[in-house]
């Protein structure tokens, strides 16, 4: 019985996978409004990891140190709002410091290391078979929620994404040029293109349908993902 609501709720989640800044936050956080299900941004884990091992002052190249660190690491996820997914670490609340350029710069190296990986992939799948989510990164589609019935990979040019990643940077404050942040998008793609990631479509998983936003409003994409949805659950 207790199987059968574990694979259900596995099955019924929402795969969202797609290269930096290509939209899964925005459009999961629509599509798990939609739903009535909690929205899971899988980059906020591997960021609070990236945070523990800062403040731990643990080498980032050093993979058996980080990989000891968090294994060991306590690390939930709350929802207060079931589209805001917080992060809590060591029971302090760190979601709004998960964005600074310091691990902005770092993060890469963390979430390259394969038994770190493994471990996040475990506790993902944890909270995703308690009940349905909306679960967006990099590799939900071909891995964590293998077997949801739901896959989207979100794709958009470089430039678009960067366009978009500018917009943030200047409404926080942070004074930016587009060729930096260009730059910065090329080279995050190139650091999230190992271990079995989606970053590029012909890297989706199978069965995904593959949404490309460079022309597309958010309502659109929404629209689409929605109608995939129902689609896959007969709804
Ligand atoms: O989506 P994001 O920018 O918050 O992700 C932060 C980093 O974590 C990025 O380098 C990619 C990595 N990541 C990953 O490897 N697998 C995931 N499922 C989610 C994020």
């Amino acid at each position: 019985m207790r199987r059968a609501t574990i694979s259900d709720s596995l099955a019924r989640s929402v795969a969202i996978d797609g290269p930096t800044a290509s939209g899964k936050s925005v459009v999961g956080r629509a599509l798990a409004e939609a739903l009535t299900i909690g929205f899971f941004d899988t980059g906020l884990m591997y960021r609070a990891c990236t945070l523990a091992v800062m403040r731990a002052d643990v080498d980032p190249e050093d993979a058996e140190a980080v990989t000891d660190l968090v294994r060991h690491l306590d690390l939930d996820m709350r929802w207060d709002d079931p589209t805001l997914p917080q992060v809590i670490l060591k029971g302090e609340n760190v979601t709004g410091v998960l964005r600074t350029p310091e691990i902005e710069q770092q993060v890469s190296l963390i979430s390259r290391i394969p038994e770190v990986r493994n471990e996040l992939v475990r506790r993902q799948r944890t909270i995703a078979s308690r009940e349905p989510v909306v679960m967006a990164g990099r590799d939900i589609g071909t891995r964590v929620l293998a077997e949801a019935r739901t896959k989207i990979f979100l794709d958009a040019s470089a430039e678009v994404r960067a366009r978009r990643r500018l917009g943030e940077e200047l409404d926080s404050g942070r004074p930016s040029t587009f060729d930096q942040v260009l730059h910065a998008t090329r080279r995050r793609d190139e650091l999230d293109n190992s271990g079995h990631r989606a970053i590029k479509r012909d890297q989706a998983a199978e069965g995904a349908l593959v949404i490309d936003t460079d022309a597309l409003g958010i309502d659109q994409v929404v629209e689409s993902a929605l109608a995939h949805y129902r689609a896959s659950n007969g709804a």
